[in-house]
C-alpha cells in the first residue's frame, strides 16, 4: 500500500454496528460532529467511515458508482468536504467482488474507475469487503481473493492519494493454521494496512449476551494472531461497541482495554450523539489509548490463560509493560501473574498504575488484581523501579 499510512493502529468511527444500512448524510455528519464535540476526535478518533448501503443498486451510465440520492442528496464528495472541514478523515466501504454484502455493486471489473472516483471524492480510508468474490474455474479461492485485493490495492496506489486500505479477506478464510491461511494473512499485510479476522462484532439489535459473547469471541480469536502482527500492519478484531445499550460498564471498559492491549484499530460503532458519560470516558481514556497507540507498535501476547481468565502483556516504547488481567468468568476473583512472566526486567519493586481508575500502587514480584468483577479487566502500566541510590 501507500507507505507509512498507519504507523499506529487506525482510530475512528463507523456506522455499521449501530445503524447498519439505516444511514444517511445526517446520521454520518451528526456522529462526526459528536466526535468533535465530545473531544474524542482530539483523542485520535478521526476517520469517519460510511459503511455498506451508501450507493444505488446500479452503476451510472458511465459505469460509475452513484451515491443513493435519498440518503446522500449532496453526494459523497460533499460528505468528504464536511468531514475535512471538521478536521476529520473520510472513509468509505466497498467490496472487491461483484457485490457488497448488502448486494450493492462491487468493484470487480471497475477497480481503476472506483479508486479514481474515491480519490476525486477525497476519500482517505477504504474498507474493502470480500462478500461476493467469484472463484473462476481453474483457480483456488485464495488465488481469486489475492487477485481481487491486489487489483484494488494497486488501483488505490495508482491514484497517488494516500488511502488507508482495510482488507477483509482473512474474515473469509478463518483461522485454520494451514498454509493457505498464512498466505492470506501474508498478502493482506502486504496489500493493506489492517485486516479483519474473526467474526462480525454484534450489531445493535442483538441481545446483550450476544454482544458480550461476540466481544469475547473476537478477543480470543485475535489474541492468538499476535505473532502475525508487525508495526504498521494491524490485526483488526472489528468495532468497539462501547456506548451501546446492553453492555455493562465493566464490559464496555474491558473491550476498550483488551483491544488496546492487542494494538487493535479503535473504531467506535455506536450512536455518539447520545453516548453516556461512562462510555465516553472509557473511549476517551488517554492512558488506555496510549497503550493502543504506543509507538513501539507491538500487539500484546497472552502470558497466562485458564478457565475464565486471561493475562496479556504488551511491551511499550519507554520500557514499561502494559499488563491486563481479564476476568471472563461469571464471578468475582483475584487474578495474578509475576513480573518475570509479564516480561518485566528484574527489579526490587515495580510501580503499577491502574489505567481505568488512575490509582498507583507498588508491587514486588507478584502482580495482583484483587476481586476483579465478572467481565472486568484490570489494566496496569508497570514501571520497573531502579534500585535506590546510596
Ligand atoms: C460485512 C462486514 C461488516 C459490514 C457488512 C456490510 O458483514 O463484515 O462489517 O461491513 O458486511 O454489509
Ligand atoms: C459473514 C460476515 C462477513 C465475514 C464472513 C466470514 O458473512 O458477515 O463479514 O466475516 O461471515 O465467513
Amino acid at each position: 500500500p501507500y507507505p507509512n499510512l498507519a504507523p499506529t493502529p487506525p482510530m475512528g468511527w463507523n456506522n455499521w454496528s449501530y445503524y447498519m444500512c439505516d444511514i444517511n448524510e445526517k446520521v454520518i455528519l451528526d456522529n462526526a460532529r459528536a466526535l468533535v464535540r465530545t473531544g474524542l476526535a482530539r483523542r485520535g478518533y478521526r476517520t469517519v467511515t460510511v459503511d455498506d448501503c451508501w450507493m444505488t443498486k446500479q452503476r451510472g451510465p458511465d459505469g460509475e458508482l452513484v451515491a443513493d440520492p435519498v440518503k446522500f442528496p449532496h453526494g459523497m464528495a460533499y460528505v468528504g468536504r464536511q468531514l475535512h472541514a471538521m478536521g476529520l478523515k473520510f472513509g468509505i466501504y466497498e467490496d472487491v467482488g461483484t457485490a457488497t454484502c448488502g448486494k450493492f455493486p462491487g468493484s470487480l471489473g471497475h477497480f481503476r474507475q472506483d479508486a479514481e472516483q474515491f480519490a476525486r471524492w477525497k476519500v482517505d480510508y477504504l474498507k474493502a469487503d470480500g462478500c461476493h468474490v467469484p472463484v473462476p474455474a481453474g483457480q483456488t479461492k485464495e488465488q481469486a481473493y489475492r487477485e481481487a485485493y491486489g487489483k484494488m490495492s494497486r488501483a488505490l496506489t495508482a491514484t497517488g492519494r494516500p488511502i488507508t486500505f482495510s482488507v477483509s479477506a482473512p474474515a473469509y478464510f478463518q483461522y485454520s493454521g494451514d498454509s493457505v491461511w498464512h498466505q492470506v494473512i501474508d498478502w493482506s499485510a502486504r496489500l493493506g494496512n489492517l485486516w479483519r479476522g474473526g467474526a462480525d462484532i454484534a450489531t445493535r439489535e442483538q441481545d446483550p449476551a450476544a454482544k458480550w459473547s461476540s466481544i469475547v469471541y473476537n478477543f480470543d480469536y485475535n489474541a492468538k494472531l499476535a505473532p502475525l502482527q508487525r508495526p504498521g500492519r494491524w490485526n483488526d478484531p472489528d468495532f468497539l461497541l462501547t456506548g451501546d445499550p446492553g453492555l455493562t460498564a465493566d464490559e464496555t471498559r474491558s473491550q476498550m482495554s483488551l483491544w488496546s492491549m492487542m494494538a487493535a484499530p479503535l473504531i467506535s460503532s455506536t450512536d455518539l450523539t447520545r453516548i453516556g458519560a461512562t462510555a465516553r470516558r472509557a473511549l476517551g481514556n488517554r492512558d488506555v489509548i496510549a497503550v493502543d497507540q504506543d509507538p513501539l507498535g507491538v500487539q500484546g501476547r497472552i502470558v497466562a490463560q485458564g478457565d475464565g481468565f486471561t493475562v496479556l502483556s504488551k511491551p511499550l516504547k519507554n520500557g514499561d509493560r502494559a499488563v491486563a488481567l481479564f476476568n471472563s468468568g461469571d464471578s468475582r476473583r483475584t487474578l495474578a501473574t509475576t513480573a518475570a512472566a509479564a516480561g518485566l526486567p528484574p527489579a526490587a519493586s515495580y510501580r503499577l498504575r491502574e489505567l481505568v481508575t488512575g490509582r498507583t500502587t507498588s508491587a514486588g514480584r507478584d502482580i495482583v488484581a484483587k476481586d476483579v468483577p465478572p467481565h472486568a479487566t484490570v489494566l496496569y502500566r508497570i514501571t520497573a523501579r531502579r534500585p535506590a541510590r546510596r
